[in-house]
């Protein structure tokens, strides 16, 4: 059948490589080698130094980019190593325009590694088109979105800032994480480069970092696989195995995971315990609109406020299904305190300016059975000492 034909579910399990082509192995082989025989050593052949191509890690490569409707997809060893390994091919004198919500690494590279090399950034607030439009400046080379936003689930319009970035020559950026693709195809709304942090949802078990990049780009493709070389930066093949593993069940995983987020997210919301519940589905979140014109779900990590430190560790202390951790996307449900934990490289005054407070849980759902887990979360909110007042509650 024509890949163009091919529904998801199909594509998950043929969209790239399924079979060995010289054995039929149904399982792509952990070609686990660092070299390879070159027969004829002034002919160049399709692999010949693991650093510079594997046929495992190809295997995911090409998988990644039929998911997302992209030519060219790269494989690194962390999301970190991928967001890196776009964001510093900017060059002295650029400027950079990046949303204030955005994962604590990323913040880390950019306000440390960009001052090394000359290269201007800015942070905007990625609700707000005019924010964007505001900030673009002669120098500007490049936009960067994460939507929904980590950890407060903030909504950028997509369509609206390619738009705006098409007008002014700008290449867009965007980390994909959160919806993986399964939810939202980023390329299809014209974004020229599309990250993953394949640790989480696509490897999908809570054993694996990894990072993936896709373009349909053939200039920014060699680019990156470039710079993918030059790093070393990229998946090992038993690690890409096991992604390209993950992948085959990324679509039931999520579907059943999502289900649990949205359950959960309404009963939290009528909690007297939770202040606020921030989750791209629920009626009352301002980018809903906009979020399901891009995307197809609200997605299975939804954060809520318990308003302080003392009530957050007190609900800590009496959750037993979800584990505590840093991280997201696993099969087993994962609490996290993104204070302490993936914003704490942010300093103090400009995490509280963002609004990610010591009050502030964020819940990636796993595939337990959704009232175990809701009965959890609400047995351990009994604990919690104090009661969040009406006029406190974002309604
Ligand atoms: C949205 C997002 N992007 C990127 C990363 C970095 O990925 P990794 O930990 O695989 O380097 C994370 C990690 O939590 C993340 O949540």
């Amino acid at each position: 059948m024509e890949m163009k034909n091919m529904q998801l579910d199909t594509k998950l399990i043929h969209g790239g490589p399924l079979l060995d082509k010289c054995t039929g192995s149904s399982s792509i082989p952990i070609y686990q080698a660092s070299t390879f025989h070159q027969a004829h050593f002034t002919e160049s052949q399709e692999f010949t130094y693991t650093r510079f191509g594997n046929p495992t890690r190809k295997a995911l490569e090409e998988t990644i980019a039929c998911l997302e409707f992209a030519k060219y997809g790269y494989a690194f060893s962390s999301g970190m190593a991928a967001i890196s390994a776009v964001l510093l091919n900017f060059s002295k004198g650029d400027h950079v325009i990046l949303c204030k919500d955005i994962y604590g690494g990323a913040y880390q590279l950019v306000t440390e590694m960009f001052p090394k090399y000359g290269i201007e950034y800015s942070f905007v607030d990625e609700t707000s088109l005019s924010s964007w439009r505001e900030e673009i400046k002669e120098n500007t080379r490049g936009i960067y979105i994460e939507t929904p936003s980590n950890p407060l689930l903030t909504v950028t319009d997509i369509r609206g800032v390619v738009q705006l970035a098409k007008q002014h020559n700008i290449m867009t950026i965007i980390d994909n994480t959160f919806m993986t693709p399964i939810y939202q195809n980023p390329i299809t709304l014209g974004v020229d480069i599309v990250i993953h942090s394949a640790t989480k949802f696509i490897n999908g078990h809570s054993d694996v970092t990894a990072g993936l990049v896709v373009t349909s780009d053939k200039e920014i493709a060699n680019m990156i696989f470039k710079t993918q070389k030059m790093f070393g930066s990229m998946l090992d093949p038993y690690d890409c195995w096991l992604v390209l593993r993950g992948i085959k069940t990324m679509k039931v995983r999520m579907e059943k995971e999502v289900e649990n987020a949205d359950f959960i997210a309404k009963e939290l919301q009528n909690h007297s315990k939770v202040k606020a519940v921030y989750y791209p589905s629920l009626a009352n979140h301002e980018g809903r609109e906009v979020h399901f014109s891009q995307a197809s779900s609200g997605g299975a990590v939804l954060t809520f406020d318990l308003g302080s430190y003392e009530n957050v560790k007190d609900f800590f202390a009496n959750v037993t299904i979800p584990i505590v951790a840093v991280s997201l996307g696993g099969v087993e449900s994962i609490l996290s305190y993104p204070f302490t934990m993936s914003h704490a490289v942010i300093p103090e005054k400009e995490r509280l300016d963002l609004g990610v407070t010591d009050g502030l849980v964020r819940l990636s759902c796993g595939i337990e059975d959704k009232y175990d887990l809701l009965n959890d979360l609400v047995q351990a909110l009994d604990h919690v000492k104090s009661e969040v007042s009406l006029q406190g509650k974002i309604l």
